[in-house]
């Protein structure tokens, strides 16, 4: 059985991964309108797997005897000045949700629930697989410049690169 301040911290990491799969959503329209369709392409699949984040909290949260939360969300951002900067906006929001994860295992601690503590565990794993995949990308871009060609390529590209993740799938 959940106690109830873990039951609420973990319902507000339901939210921002909620609120982080409607930023890469936003992502993939503004990269959709711009025929960028690789970019596009890869942040619909970012979306996805946050809501994905999302579903497996909230099984969890139910499974253990609490209530998941389905919450009111913050309207994501929507348009960007280039492709660069909406990629350095998904590393910056990647970076926010390590710190929430990261809160959220010290509250773990703090209560002693090392059965959630274990669960988040996942989490932690799936947040250095996200962040090194944004740098990776960041650093593409930097290599690429104000160069066309380049920016061809990596739309081509981008949509093949996945989070190689070693970890269990969110649905395990
Ligand atoms: Fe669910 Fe990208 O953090």
């Amino acid at each position: 059985m959940l106690k109830k301040s873990i039951e609420k911290a973990l319902n507000e990491q339901v939210r921002v991964e909620a609120e982080s799969s409607q930023v890469y959503l936003a992502m993939a329209c503004w990269a959709e309108v711009k025929g960028l369709d690789g970019i596009a392409k890869f942040m619909y699949a970012q979306s996805d797997e946050e809501r994905e984040h999302m579903l497996k909290l909230i099984k969890f949260i139910n499974e253990r005897g609490g209530h998941a939360q389905v919450s009111a969300l913050k309207a994501p951002n929507v348009t960007f000045n280039s492709f660069k900067e909406m990629f350095k906006k998904l590393y910056e929001h990647e970076i926010f949700v390590s710190e929430c994860i990261n809160k959220l295992v010290e509250i773990t601690l703090d209560e002693k629930d090392f059965s959630t503590h274990n669960f988040l565990q996942w989490y932690v794993a799936e947040q250095i697989e996200e962040e090194a995949m944004a740098r990776t990308i960041l650093d593409k871009i930097n290599m690429i410049g104000d160069d066309k060609g380049g920016l061809y390529l990596f739309d081509r590209d981008v949509q093949q690169l996945t989070i190689n993740s070693s970890v269990t799938p969110p649905d395990a």
